[in-house]
């Protein structure tokens, strides 16, 4: 199989297939400013390292890598469901537990490498969610890590989906983060009821903290209290997702570690809760989320501090 998708979809020097943790295969994007892997379990982004600003994703070093359990860390594929609708769904959706297939691979001459990954209805599928689709995943690494996710409704009744790019980002010290972009807006606490609350100025964490923030089109900055920023820039969703386990639930975790809490923050571009897409037969919904890592002050490249 790996034979395969390097001769099918190699680029030499560029992008390569190889296996991965829990022998799954995975893709090496090797591009001019960063490197960057993904499992075709899920379609998973497990990696994204900018050249001279470290790794941007933070990964469970107690992960599974089976076939049957998500990836904790990277950035998990929410779909078409986030959370758990009813207790016999599997929590957040099929998509992060199965086999994508790999579509196309291309180099840009920004210089940034693409690889797009596929997944479409099966029996497995059709028994959870009895929906035709077709979901691609599309990864741009450059100097920013762009992930496109479009599902097509190739059925003949409209679908209801929801989304999340549910995405692991590593920090420095939780103690010292702050999210900022999220001032004036309602968020569902999903620790207390689902009540809605404002938020007010940056959000710092010293809590478990499990929210839905909504009507959320604009970009968010994390903080991570050392030497970096992460700027979030979205679009195709109104709705984002803070999660950070704290302390008891980190224990409770089979696959996180005790204190894996310190240093990470999720921050998810989604289509939640109240803004789940109802998508006609025919038409596509993209959900895109650009990341880009930064030192907290001076230019993001050292390049650019002389140009
Ligand atoms: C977040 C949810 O997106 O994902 C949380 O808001 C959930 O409620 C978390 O606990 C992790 O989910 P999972 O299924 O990956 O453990």
């Amino acid at each position: 199989m790996i034979d395969d998708l390097n001769l099918q979809f190699g680029i030499d020097k560029k992008i390569a297939f190889t296996l991965g943790n829990g022998d799954l295969p995975k893709a090496i994007l090797l591009a001019e400013d960063a490197t960057a892997e993904i499992y075709l379990h899920g379609a998973h982004v497990s990696s994204f390292h900018r050249h001279g600003w470290g790794e941007m994703l933070w990964m469970s070093d107690e992960s599974n890598f089976r076939t049957d359990r998500p990836i904790r860390g990277g950035v998990p594929i929410c779909w078409p469901w986030f959370g758990q609708p009813q207790p016999e769904l599997p929590q957040h959706g099929f998509a992060r537990t199965s086999q994508w297939e790999v579509i196309e691979t291309k180099t840009h001459a920004d210089p940034s490498l693409e690889i797009a990954l596929r997944l479409t209805d099966s029996e497995a599928t059709r028994q959870l969610w009895p929906h035709p689709f077709e979901l691609t995943m599309r990864v741009i690494v450059g100097r920013d890590l762009t992930m496109q996710l479009s599902c097509l409704n190739t059925g003949e009744e409209p679908l209801d989906a929801e989304a999340a790019l549910h995405t692991y980002f590593h920090v420095q010290d939780i103690d010292a983060v702050r999210v900022a972009g999220l001032d004036g807006r309602s968020y569902i606490d999903k620790l207390d009821a689902m009540q809605v609350k404002p938020q007010a100025g940056e959000l710092t964490i010293d809590r478990e903290v499990d929210r839905i923030y909504l009507e959320t089109p604009d970009a968010v900055t994390i903080h991570d209290g050392a030497e970096r920023r992460i700027e979030i820039q979205k679009s195709g969703s109104l709705s984002t997702v803070i999660w950070n386990p704290w302390i008891d639930k980190s224990a409770a975790m089979a696959d996180f570690p005790n204190d894996g809490y310190r240093t990470m923050v999720c921050v998810e571009t989604t289509n939640a809760a109240d803004d789940v897409r109802t998508i006609q037969p025919g038409e596509v919904h993209t959900i895109t989320q650009s990341c880009r890592c930064e030192p907290a002050t001076g230019p993001a490249d050292p390049a650019e501090a002389i140009l």
